[in-house]
């Protein structure tokens, strides 16, 4: 078997990003049913959480009693979700084969702690760097839509956590923070314009993964 063929064999990580109330949860069932259809085995998880110490973490982390948490400790338990995250849960299924779609990953710690709290850069990468090595997603979806309309989203669902309950002007730098990131890194990262039907994004998700991942339409 040469590279290439075991490389479009090799089960992939995809996770999805993007500021409160875009609709990830739905597009990730969606793209689930999609890749189902097409007989891969898939496995949906979340960050913070994904395990069940790394949801105890995310308790800790959503909690609205977590007062005044520093940005380094918000950022560390973060890390901390993730690494017991990638050890118990997305390594092992990746070596079965079964595809991984993830709620959010390593790019929200950029967005939220780097652009939303003012984390710098450099002291994210380093920890990038202990937590996962090289490894990075085989492709993210970045959904992108107006922030007041996500927010009178999250508003209409209830109870806001600790994130949700921040101003306009935190999810704009959030969401420029994930659009530059999608610059820098124009073939994993994939914008998809939320403001649309949910069929609609629906469709772009999957035009996106089928061009990504070509042997999915043989
Ligand atoms: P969720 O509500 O989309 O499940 O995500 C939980 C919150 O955690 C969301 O407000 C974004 C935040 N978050 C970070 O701030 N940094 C991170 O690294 C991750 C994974 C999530």
């Amino acid at each position: 078997m040469n590279n290439n063929t075991k490389e479009m064999l090799r089960s992939k990580f995809i996770t999805f990003e993007g500021t409160e109330g875009v609709g990830k949860t739905t597009q990730i069932e969606l793209l689930q049913e999609y890749l189902q259809s097409k007989k891969i085995k898939t496995l949906v998880t979340r960050e913070p959480g994904g395990t069940k110490t790394g949801e105890r973490i995310r308790e800790i982390l959503l909690d609205k009693k977590s007062t005044n948490l520093d940005s380094h400790a918000e950022l560390l338990l973060m890390f901390a979700a993730r690494a017991q995250h990638l050890d118990e849960v997305i390594y092992p299924a990746l070596q079965k084969n079964i595809w991984v779609l993830c709620d959010r990953f390593t790019d929200a710690s950029y967005a939220y702690q780097g652009g939303g709290r003012g984390v710098p850069l450099s002291e994210i990468l380093k920890l990038e760097s202990v937590v996962q090595g090289n490894f990075q997603p085989d492709l993210t979806i970045l959904l992108t839509c107006d922030i007041k309309t996500g927010m009178q989203r999250v508003a209409r669902r209830g109870k806001k956590d600790r994130f949700e309950k921040e101003r306009l002007e935190f999810f704009e730098q959030v969401q420029d923070t994930y659009l530059q990131r999608a610059k820098d890194n124009p073939l994993r990262i994939r914008v998809v314009n939320a403001d649309q039907a949910i069929n609609e994004v629906a469709i772009a998700i999957q035009t996106t993964v089928n061009q990504r991942f070509p042997e999915l339409l043989f």
